[in-house]
């Protein structure tokens, strides 16, 4: 098991974060330097002000209220998603470090993990419920015909990471906490990976091996997929109201 904690969660984290990085770095690189359009790709109604536009390609972004009025059902479960995904990242970034604050005002390190046992437990159920109702649109109905391999590619593997994530979650979260995972975590950012003793016993490192298998595919695959979105969507919105 450690040998495959070495190539998923060591080896295969630096790398998958290098090309997340060079990948996007380049891509944003080629957006900026593409000549801009002579011809105004705006859509009516567009605001006169800058600031108009600016709070336009917000809404835009993160309401996208032309998604609603296309396909209310999508736009519910992608709302549901974002935002759970969301909340996933912010509880994540206790793999970094704990929050300041937040446990004494809990009532202590106990009760932080309890919180987050709960707030993790919800934000990755719905993360699930999300991508198997995209898994099913693209399967069964009409998107069927209009689906490419990719969009499937992506979701599997959108999938593997969540189910997995949720698997460390309910199944280990009991007694396997943010401070273990951290141990862990800061080890690769100083260079210097090693594992605690913790995730080397029983199944658990199976488990988080398998979580960070899939995030380093997914990670690889990011800047070369249309997911690059995540980005692009803030020009693209901002182009239509030009
Ligand atoms: C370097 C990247 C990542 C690391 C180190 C990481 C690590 C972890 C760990 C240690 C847990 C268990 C948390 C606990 O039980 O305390 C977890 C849970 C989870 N992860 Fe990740 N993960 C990463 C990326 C991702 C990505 C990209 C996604 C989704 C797109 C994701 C989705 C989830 C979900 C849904 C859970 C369960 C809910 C929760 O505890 O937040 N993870 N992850």
């Amino acid at each position: 098991m450690e040998t495959y904690l070495w190539i998923t969660s060591v080896w295969g984290v630096y790398l998958g974060l290098a090309v997340f990085v060079l990948g996007m770095g380049w891509r944003i690189y080629q957006w900026t330097t593409t000549p801009k359009s002579r011809v105004r790709l705006g859509m009516f109604p567009k605001p006169r002000t800058k600031a108009g536009r600016f709070g336009k390609m917000l809404k835009d972004t993160f309401i996208a209220p032309h998604s609603a009025a296309i396909e209310p059902r999508m736009w519910f479960f992608a709302m549901l998603f974002h935002v759970a995904a969301l909340a996933a990242f912010v509880g994540h970034l206790r793999i970094l470090g704990e929050y300041p604050i937040l446990p004494e005002l809990l009532g202590g390190e106990h009760a932080m993990n309890n919180f987050a046992a709960y707030a993790g437990s919800i934000a990755g159920t719905l993360m699930l419920v999300g991508v198997v109702y995209w898994i099913a649109r693209r399967t069964f109905g009409p998107y069927k015909n209009l689906s490419v391999p990719e969009d499937y590619l992506l979701l599997a593997l959108l999938f593997g990471v969540i189910i997995m994530g949720d698997h460390l979650r309910f199944v280990y979260g009991g007694y396997i906490h943010a401070d273990t995972y951290q141990e862990w975590f800061k080890s690769l950012l100083a260079f210097a990976p090693a594992f605690p003793e913790k995730l080397l016993v029983g199944n658990v490192g199976w488990s988080l091996g398998t979580h960070m298998l899939f995030t380093d595919l997914f990670l690889l695959y990011f800047p070369f997929s249309k997911l690059v979105h995540t980005i692009g969507s803030f020009s693209a919105n901002l182009v239509r109201s030009e």
